[in-house]
């Protein structure tokens, strides 16, 4: 997730120092690039690196420029790669303008086209490099930087946090729509940001800035207005954070913190890709036709990203397309038949499992078409494949991948439904309700997320022996996963099956001591409750994960982690975020290393 950090101070020359600390502060948010830009008395001077902050530093440690104002960035890339171009502040053509940007500018590409033909040159691949281009035309027509910031932001769709200095006024402009935006407040000096922890090293009275909010921010005073320009009041408020503990937004772990940004995550893995309302789905490079020559699929993947595989697989299936999930690091030895008809998918959020890597090289040196569905831009599965599609679920610090499986998920569908409609010529069946129900997921994950009854239940089972994961269909995976995000974290046995299964073999496990989680979709349940009564008859505790709706499942079970209704289809990626909590407040009470579980590492670059 990219991070924002301004300093308006007034003729000092402490803005170089105290910006560097503000982006030292956003580290956590994890980044690829980082710059910033500063007023020194004329122009703003821009600084901006790929790699680490110390990269950056090096370079000012060479000419660091005076100055009392600025404003800087660490980005994680998004559009374009990695590189000192794509790096934020951005310039308009005489670099009188420096923007920095979160979020995503939706309609940048008719923007940048008409600029383009207006005569503007452009420097990098970002979507971010419009808007100083547009607010220097609005300078160009006489009017003051405030009003040509105001003007600029009207053309902008979608999510963003912007910040913006020029060659005018000693001020910095901001705004926010969708995307975090902070104001600290010091004894005459002023700070902005994405995240308080940016600049709590210097102030912890804080401005909370609401959607549309746009302020100005000068070195003895600031404003905040409408996007109509009408005063708002907003209050000052002291936080109380150790700025220990501050990287982690306030959380005690990043995997809970990460849990929590799964409604924002998949905001942004949705955003402009899909419109239930006509059932039309637009990713970016995958116009409708993309695929018309495909006969079928294969996903490769590890882990986590192999459950997500599992999803991917079956909404193809039910629509139609032969497509088959298989583990990386067996499709890597024993590779099924593949032709330039077979698109090979690879899933994987680091873009670097080597097992993964290793996979897609082998079909591509037999012809197949290869597509990388992963969250690093840049990374080398996104590098290496013919095609990438970007999960956009903004960087994973803890070692258990949460957000990015809902996201994968999300992904999937989308991709899935694009695949089936080149594949099939028709859409698949429900496809306006599954698309509704994804764009339902956000706000569905939020209110679990508001009322889990997680840690009771995990306390509840603290003791146990072992623990036992079952679902049917759509939810197979989820079980999976669920008992793989279990044991991963919390070092207990666990594990997951088909929920049919059950009896063929696992049931001998089943005692008083291991409860049984058993996912319900609204499809099949009455089967799966048939397994669970099984395990019920053995005396073991029972835990449904499902909606209020699913009553005989629920009225079995000695406790329900509950989610709201959805569609079957899409009722798993609810489900599992569930399990997550669940997960981590049985590996919190014992204790456990949550974000470096022993033994396990971020990114597996080793076969
Ligand atoms: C489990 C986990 C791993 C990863 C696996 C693949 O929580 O994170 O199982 O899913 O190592 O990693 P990526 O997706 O980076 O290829």
């Amino acid at each position: 997730m990219c991070g924002i950090i301004a300093r308006v101070g007034g003729d000092d020359d402490g803005a170089v120092d105290e910006l560097l600390t503000g982006l030292e502060n956003l580290e956590y948010r994890g980044y690829d690039s980082a710059g910033l830009a500063i007023k020194n008395g004329g122009g703003p001077e821009v600084f901006k690196r790929e790699g680490k902050i110390s990269r950056l530093k090096d370079v000012l440690a060479d000419e660091t420029p005076d100055g009392g104002l600025g404003i800087g960035h660490t980005r994680w890339s998004t559009h374009g790669p990695p590189t000192d171009a794509n790096a934020h502040p951005h310039t308009d053509c005489t670099g009188d303008v420096a923007v920095v940007h979160n979020g995503i500018v939706e309609n940048y590409d008719e923007l940048k086209t008409d600029l383009a033909d207006r005569g503007h040159e452009f420097e990098s691949d970002t979507d971010t490099e419009v808007i100083p281009h547009l607010v220097k035309e609005q300078l160009a027509d006489g009017v003051d930087p405030e009003t040509a910031f105001r003007r600029t932001i009207e053309k902008l769709s979608g999510s963003y946090a912007v910040a913006m200095i020029t060659d005018r006024e000693h001020a910095v402009y901001a705004t926010r729509r969708g995307s975090p935006l902070v104001l600290g407040v010091d004894d005459g000096d002023y700070f902005l940001a994405s995240d308080v922890p940016a600049f709590l090293d210097f102030t912890d009275d804080v401005v909370y800035l609401d959607d549309g909010d746009v302020v100005v921010v000068e070195p003895d005073d600031y404003r905040i207005t409408t996007p109509d320009g009408e005063a708002v009041d907003r209050s000052v408020q002291t936080v109380e954070w150790d700025p220990e503990d501050a990287g982690k937004g306030g959380y005690d772990h990043y995997m809970l913190k990460e849990i929590h940004e799964q409604p924002a995550a998949l905001r942004q893995t949705l955003r402009g890709r899909a419109d239930p309302a006509t059932g039309d789905i637009r990713l970016e490079d995958f116009p409708a036709g993309s695929f018309a020559g495909v006969d079928r699929v294969q996903f490769v993947a590890c882990g986590t990203s192999y459950h997500a595989g599992l999803v991917g697989a079956q909404f193809l299936s039910d629509g139609g397309v032969p497509a088959r999930a298989f583990l990386a690091s067996e499709y890597a030895t024993a590779q099924p038949p593949v032709d330039e008809r077979t698109l090979v998918v690879g899933v994987t959020q680091s873009g670097e499992t080597a097992d993964t890597l290793s996979a897609l090289r082998r079909a591509n040196a037999s012809g197949a078409a290869t597509l990388a569905v992963t969250n690093v831009v840049g990374s080398t599965a996104a590098r290496e494949c013919d095609d990438a599609l970007f999960i956009r679920a903004g960087p994973e610090i803890g070692v258990a991948a949460t957000k990015t499986f809902s996201s994968q998920v999300v992904s999937l569908a989308l991709l899935g439904e694009r695949i089936v409609r080149d594949v099939t010529g028709t859409r698949s069946e429900n496809a306006r309700e599954r698309l509704d129900a994804l764009s339902n997921l956000p706000g569905h994950v939020q209110q679990i997320l508001d009322y889990t009854s997680a840690r009771r239940v995990a306390e509840r089972y603290r003791d146990s022996e072992a623990y036992f994961f079952i679902g049917r269909g759509a939810v197979r995976p989820v079980a999976r996963e669920g008992a793989l995000k279990f044991k991963e974290i919390s070092y207990e046995h666990a594990e997951g099956f088909a929920a049919g299964e059950l009896k063929h073999g696992p049931l001998a496990l089943v005692t008083p001591d291991t409860p049984v989680f058993a996912v319900f979709t609204g499809r099949n349940d009455e089967k799966t409750l048939g397994n669970v009564k099984e395990a019920e008859a053995r005396g073991a505790p029972v835990v449904a994960v499902a909606s209020r709706d699913q009553e005989a499942a629920t009225q079995y079970a000695d406790e329900v982690l509950t989610v709201p209704d959805t569609h079957p289809d899409v009722a798993g990626v609810l489900a599992n975020v569930q399990l997550q909590l669940l997960s981590y407040h049985a590996a919190d009470l014992l204790d456990r290393a949550i974000d470096k579980p022993r033994n396990l590492a971020k990114s597996v670059t080793v076969e």
